[in-house]
């Protein structure tokens, strides 16, 4: 981990703190960090009690659950401008789950105390936060849903729908089988299976360790909530 400079034009590419004036800006100075983490390591573990809140600038993570005994479960993966570590920051409570750097991230750092006294007196801001966290229990709400009301197949055909990135006009998917497993709550091998009759059904293809979803209008009828 590193330790490198802030400047106020880094600040504003930040869509929270495009929010700020320069004075405003001025004074969280001193509070921010840039610090870089490599891939895989864990930049917010579960149930600690720390008190900063994260904005990552570059690289991806994702929020993770585990049982303690080498089973987790992902929450939610967070990119560039995503702000992490709001819900301790906010209730005063433990860390509720860990964020872990699924590729070398770079991310400011922000103690409490001075981000707090900004967003009281900015009220565009703290609404920006509030958004955002009404955004992550849509997404929540949703996933809860997903678990309760479709079987596996189901999960997978909307979480490829929801991972899928048009690149060139392929729909590309470039997440392992094992982190879809954690993100739908299924076992590694239940999902291979799923993964597997896709492909016989002409659903999807294997590049490499990429999935193409060929067929997106099945995937979208398999994977809706009726
Ligand atoms: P905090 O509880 O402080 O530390 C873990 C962070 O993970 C949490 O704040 C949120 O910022 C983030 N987080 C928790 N749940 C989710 C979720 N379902 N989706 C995305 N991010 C989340």
């Amino acid at each position: 981990m590193t330790n490198l400079a802030v400047n106020t034009t880094l600040l504003k590419t930040v869509p929270l703190f495009s929010l700020f004036s320069d004075h405003e800006l001025a004074n969280l100075f001193p509070a921010i960090q840039l610090r870089s983490y490599a891939r895989h390591s864990l930049m917010v573990r579960a149930r600690d009690k720390t008190d900063a809140l994260y904005i990552i600038l570059s690289g991806k993570a994702k929020v993770v659950i585990d049982d303690g005994d080498g089973r987790e479960v992902t929450l939610g993966t967070i990119g560039p401008s995503e702000f992490f570590g709001e819900m301790s920051l906010i209730d005063e409570k433990p860390r509720s789950a860990s964020v872990q750097a699924l590729e070398p991230c770079e991310v400011l750092c922000i103690s409490k105390s001075s981000f707090m006294a900004c967003l009281a007196d900015n009220s565009e801001a703290a609404m920006l936060v509030l958004r955002n966290v009404i955004g992550r229990l849509r997404e929540a709400d949703h996933k809860i849903a997903s678990l309760a009301l479709m079987d596996v197949h189901g999960r997978v055909a909307r979480l490829l729908m929801e991972l899928a990135k048009d690149v060139s006009g392929v729909w590309v998917v470039d997440t392992g089988s094992e982190e879809i497993a954690r993100m739908v709550g299924a076992s590694r091998e239940m999902v291979s299976r799923v993964l597997k009759d896709m492909r016989e059904h002409g659903l999807i293809r294997r590049d490499k360790r990429k999935i193409i979803v060929l067929d997106r209008a099945s995937m979208d009828q398999h994977g809706a909530i009726r």
